[in-house]
């Protein structure tokens, strides 16, 4: 029984990957659960310079429908001071995928070609973040600044793109195909939903930012739809990463059959132990794929189109 499924060229030794941004980006946090057995960690994006993010509070825990509203603005140390970091995952061979973003073409550039160096599994593009008022979602909704975007940092580099779509637009479709034809290798859905949340009390919105991206179990269904949309119009086109409310086993056979080829983990990995709800999930999925007779993860991608 085989655990490992492939991402474009990237082979990957299961399919859970821990989500950009949950845990930081400390490499001895990241390292800590790819030893718990993670098949891969993204990084927290990382821009060209240092940045403080949004006022507090920028994170809000909705602990009854085990969701998180958060609204952190791209807060990073920089990619120049985040290099080490990155560099001792990858000497401790940890499968690193670096999720970065600017504000446009030539901050892509300067952030990737800032990196280029190291020998980094992918770059995820983070053109999907709600949060900002120049990078992100604002960027990603546009299909001719995807593909500017895609196509400028394709020419820069052999290591594999991800591009982080939103779900925040009319047509995901129309987005996705702007990043295939850019030349992506392969398609990371979804990002948060607009959301927010407002005290009846003093009567304000709660978010320092007052808006924010809604994460965790409520929006599984609508990364399942999107992912299945995605498969349904490109196919194995391009390889599909499965984000959103993944809390249990079940979420990420549903993402699989749905036509995922591997799945991000996040806003469960901040509630709980994450150590202990990868090696939980991972036990679970095991037991599952003797229990149904899958030989391998590969044979059951985009089932549920069949
Ligand atoms: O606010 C944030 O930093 C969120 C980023 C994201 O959703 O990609």
């Amino acid at each position: 029984m085989s655990l490992e499924t492939i991402v474009g060229n990237i082979k990957i030794r299961n399919p859970l990957i821990l989500a950009s941004g949950v845990l930081g980006s400390s490499y001895s946090v990241l390292q800590r659960i790819y030893e718990a057995g993670i098949g891969a960690v993204v990084t927290k994006s990382v821009g060209p310079v240092s940045r403080e993010g949004n006022p507090n509070p920028s994170i809000f825990a909705l602990k009854d429908i085990n969701g998180a509203i958060n609204s952190i603005g791209l807060a990073n140390p920089g990619y120049k001071h985040f290099r080490d970091e990155i560099k001792i995952l990858l000497e401790n061979n940890v499968q690193t995928i670096v999720s970065i973003f600017g504000g446009d073409v030539e901050e892509f550039n300067e952030v990737l070609v800032g990196l280029s160096d190291l020998s980094i599994t992918a770059f995820e593009l983070n053109l999907s973040c709600p949060n900002t008022e120049k990078e992100g979602m604002v960027l990603g909704t546009d299909p001719q600044i995807v593909r500017r975007i895609v196509e400028n940092l394709r020419k820069k580099t052999e290591s594999p793109i991800w591009v982080k779509l939103t779900p925040n637009v009319t047509d995901i479709l129309e987005i996705a195909d702007a990043a295939i034809k850019g030349g992506c290798d392969a398609l990371v859905a979804i990002n948060t939903l607009k959301a927010m949340v407002i005290d009846i009390y003093s009567r304000h919105p709660i978010l320092g930012f007052k808006r924010g991206g809604l994460s965790g179990s409520p929006i599984k269904p609508v990364g399942i739809r999107n992912i299945f949309d995605l498969y349904e119009q490109f196919g194995e086109k391009i390889p599909l990463v499965g984000v959103g409310g993944i809390a249990k086993w079940e979420d990420v056979f549903e993402y699989i059959l749905a036509g995922a080829s591997a799945v991000q983990i996040g806003t469960a990995l901040g509630i709980a132990h994450p150590e202990n709800k990868i090696r939980h999930i991972k036990n679970n999925i095991q037991k599952f794929m003797k229990n149904e007779g899958i030989e391998k993860i590969a044979n059951i991608i985009g089932g549920a189109h069949r």
